[in-house]
């Protein structure tokens, strides 16, 4: 076994962190180009005796006479709740991505004074000076007198101030990429220092049993720096996105130890920082005119939470012979997919058209029982005549052209109703409900129907 420190030197792919023993210009494993790093890493010589506590190893509690411990801190801010499967869990590292500027620090700023039963909450920022967090404490007003801020970037000078610090505490950590370690040669950001200084915040999260929400911006292409390796490393990861030409920002769960990966949590920005929306489907469908063509509501479930969102579609003329197939929000590949789709099942051409997507208020839809709307919404905006006034769609359109059934039906027609909506476009396959129900349900077996409910 190797005791003695070492210095060596290791070329690093900054975008999946895989390693070389020579620089490269293009990395084998990712293909990225410029991406792979010299590193320096210092490794520490082992302590001569290894101890080993008492308590190494235990057993597990028996769950029918005692639950296992593991406490849970509720915040005031239900869609966090929501989000997380029922709040913060001690000894937990959350990290938290999203691009610069979406609202990460007003979201941290706003949780500490939102989660309650807490001894010990702690910020420290190594982007903003204590002065400069603590101008936007106040204008988020929050009220939270056992708040302490610091501002150092410092992975060692931190973890000492944290030395004290145990169970039932949260530290914020913001950002990973600006804090390092005198211990690793490469710059803050580098994939060594972000992945030292995050298994240094995660050994103390653990050995002291203390919530800790890691900060991680994201690179161009959506990924926090050394994406995959960081994702291992934390208990649970969450993504705040959205437009900032929007108010709306969406909190969504990528991974998570202690509970589902499937909530979303719905926020606004004002001038007073993130407030919750309660009913998100109201909001996404705040401008929505069902007089104007290429326009239809899809009824989706994010989660386990019906969200009914709009979707626009433009079909223009064009002489490229290339024609484009654009989408905010959407799928591109999927967007082509149902325009073939189209062309073959009912013989319409768009070999000389360009189809726009645009998912409003910038949401992102990744479920299949979109694909009816987004049909839908094509079809109207190609003959220039609006969908049937009051109707939602949902199903899933297969390369044939079937409508298939879509899970959680019910809860999608009920919030239709819920919402004014008077007709349900949907798959031949869903189960019939209550027949008193005021909103009407139209089933299509296929595609080509889309064509006849719009001409009526
Ligand atoms: P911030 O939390 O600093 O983003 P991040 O930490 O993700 O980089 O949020 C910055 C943006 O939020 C900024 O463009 C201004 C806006 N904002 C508001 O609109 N209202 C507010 O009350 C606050 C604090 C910020
Ligand atoms: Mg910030």
């Amino acid at each position: 076994m190797n005791r003695m420190g070492k210095r060596t030197t290791q070329y690093i792919c900054q975008s999946c962190g895989a390693m070389f023993s020579k620089w490269m210009g293009q990395c084998d494993v990712c293909k990225d180009w410029n991406c792979v790093v010299e590193e320096l890493t210092e490794s520490k010589p082992l302590a001569d005796n290894i101890s080993i506590p008492d308590n190494f190893f235990e057993t597990i509690p028996d769950t029918g006479k005692s639950q296992p411990d593991a406490t849970r801190h509720e915040t005031e801010m239900k869609e966090i709740n929501r989000v997380l499967g029922g709040g913060f869990v001690d000894g937990s590292v959350i990290l938290l991505g999203g691009n610069p500027g979406i609202g990460k620090s007003t979201l941290l700023m706003q949780l500490l004074s939102a989660i309650k039963g807490i001894e010990h909450y702690i910020y420290i920022s190594a982007e903003e000076s204590t002065k400069q967090v603590s101008m936007r404490a106040q204008r988020l007003k929050v009220t939270n007198d056992d708040l302490r801020i610091a501002s150092s970037s410092n992975i060692h000078q931190i973890l000492t101030a944290l030395s004290e610090i145990k169970h039932n505490s949260i530290v914020v950590i913001d950002s990973i990429q600006t804090i390092s370690s005198d211990l690793i040669q490469s710059p803050p950001g580098s994939i060594s220092q972000v992945r030292f200084c995050t298994q240094e915040l995660v050994n103390f999260a653990k050995n002291n049993d203390v919530i800790v929400v890691i900060v991680g911006h994201v690179t161009k292409d959506g990924a926090i720096a050394g994406p995959k390796t960081l994702e291992h490393m934390v208990d649970c990861v969450l993504y705040f996105e959205g437009d900032k030409a929007y108010d709306y920002r969406i909190l969504r769960c990528e991974k998570n130890r202690y509970g589902s990966t499937d909530e979303i949590g719905v926020f606004a920005m004002t001038t007073e920082g993130l407030r919750e929306v309660a009913n998100p489907s109201s909001a996404f469908l705040s401008e929505y005119d069902d007089n104007v063509s290429g326009v239809a509501v899809f009824s989706g479930i994010e989660g386990t939470r019906p969200i009914l969102s709009e979707i626009q579609a433009l079909v223009s003329n064009t002489s490229n012979p290339a024609p484009r197939r654009s989408a905010i929000g959407f799928d591109p590949y999927r967007l082509s997919m149902l325009v073939a789709v189209l062309s073959n099942r009912c013989k319409l051409n768009f070999s000389n058209k360009d189809v726009y997507l645009n998912i409003a208020g910038g949401l992102k839809i990744t479920e299949p029982a979109i694909d009816l709307a987004v049909v839908a919404a094509i079809v109207s905006s190609a003959f220039h005549r609006p969908l049937p006034q009051g109707a939602v769609f949902f199903g899933e359109v297969s390369l044939s052209g079937e409508i298939r059934q879509s899970h959680l039906s019910y809860s999608r027609i009920k919030e239709a109703q819920k919402l004014g909506f008077s007709q349900v476009i949907c798959s031949y396959k869903t189960e019939d409900f209550d027949k008193n129900e005021k909103i009407r349900l139209r089933k299509i077996k296929s595609i080509r129907e889309i064509l006849g409910i719009l001409n009526k």
